[in-house]
């Protein structure tokens, strides 16, 4: 798979572990930064980048790293297509594909270990959209928020 990745400074030594690991299994990486370690850098100018690719489809899927997790899906979810979410298990990793199409993963870097952030995009890259009738319902319902002024 296409998958694209980003981080900040928070998540910047789990952006290049699991990058690693992405190419390692065979996935194309676009790293959309930071290629460095500063600690005066902020998460948007690494993830709306990252944003925009996959909304534009140039990336299929997102994997964003911050401290938390929680800048990055913040920032990801401002951008019309995207729907991101933090995730800290492998229930919500799959089930958040399945059922509500998310296509970024935001990650902390300092909340999480690399092997369970590693199963968690394992996990997400694994699962495809269901496509049942009540999640495509329920989605045109988010996405009409994105035609509202
Ligand atoms: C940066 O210090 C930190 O605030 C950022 O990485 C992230 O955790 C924000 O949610």
């Amino acid at each position: 798979m296409r998958v694209g990745i980003a981080a900040d400074h928070g998540g910047f030594g789990l952006k290049e572990d699991l990058l690693a690991r992405l190419r390692a299994a065979g996935h194309e990486v676009v790293d959309f930064g930071a290629h460095r370690l500063d600690s005066s850098d902020d998460y948007p100018d690494f993830v709306i980048p990252l944003a925009r690719a996959v909304a534009a489809g140039k990336v299929e899927r997102g994997v964003a790293v911050c401290g938390s997790g929680v800048g990055a899906s913040v920032c990801a979810n401002k951008i019309p297509g995207v729907r991101a979410s933090m995730i800290n298990d492998h229930f919500s990793a799959r089930q958040g594909v399945e059922d509500d199409h998310m296509n970024i993963i935001c990650l902390g870097g300092r909340t999480v270990g690399p092997s369970l952030a590693w199963d968690n995009v394992e996990a997400f890259l694994a699962a495809e959209f269901s496509q049942a009738e009540r999640h495509l319902r329920r989605l045109a319902k988010v996405a009409s928020l994105e035609k509202d002024e």
